[in-house]
């Protein structure tokens, strides 16, 4: 038997100035998207913005419905967004941002374990690390690459 131990490791920045002028242009971005959230039911707007390899940003926000499991999160929309409108580029950098009642939240909303999933789908697809920044008021954190948030990424491949 032996006891392991994982590390995550993860940058905290205290306001977007301090970001590469690159990663300030994406969390703009994010912002900008939760004008596309349609989110009557739960109140909460989630912004995502995802560069792909060549610079293209695409924009996705939550789509709410009646029938709540019908609904999509802000990062699968914009995921699925690219993958549809660019499936030759690889995915570069997903800022997120999740607003309640329109206010952005103190620390970074954080993405469900299907959105993280299907991260590490296109992770996997693209053949290089998937970044990804979490967006909050008084917080923000960079992720170097999927895993990092998902741990034991399920690999069919592997399995
Ligand atoms: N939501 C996202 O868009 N992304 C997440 O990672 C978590 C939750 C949305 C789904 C729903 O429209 C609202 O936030 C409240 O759960």
């Amino acid at each position: 038997m032996t006891d392991r131990h994982l590390t995550i490791d993860y940058i905290e920045y205290t306001s977007v100035e301090e970001m590469e002028p690159q990663d300030r242009e994406l969390v703009a971005a994010a912002l900008e998207a939760r004008s596309g959230s349609y989110s009557p039911y739960s109140h909460f707007q989630v912004g995502a913005a995802l560069r792909l390899e060549d610079g293209t940003i695409v924009k996705g926000a939550n789509q709410e419905n009646a029938a709540y499991p019908s609904g999509l999160c802000a990062e699968r929309t914009a995921m699925f967004a690219a993958g549809a409108l660019h499936p030759d580029l690889a995915f570069d950098t997903l800022a997120i941002v999740g607003a309640d009642h329109g206010v952005v939240c103190d620390d970074p909303a954080t993405p469900c374990g299907a959105c993280r999933q299907v991260m590490a789908e296109y992770q996997g697809k693209g053949g290089r690390p998937l970044k990804v920044i979490l967006v909050g008021k008084d917080r923000i954190y960079k992720f170097a690459r999927v895993d990092d948030l998902l741990p034991f990424i399920f690999d069919s491949l592997k399995a």
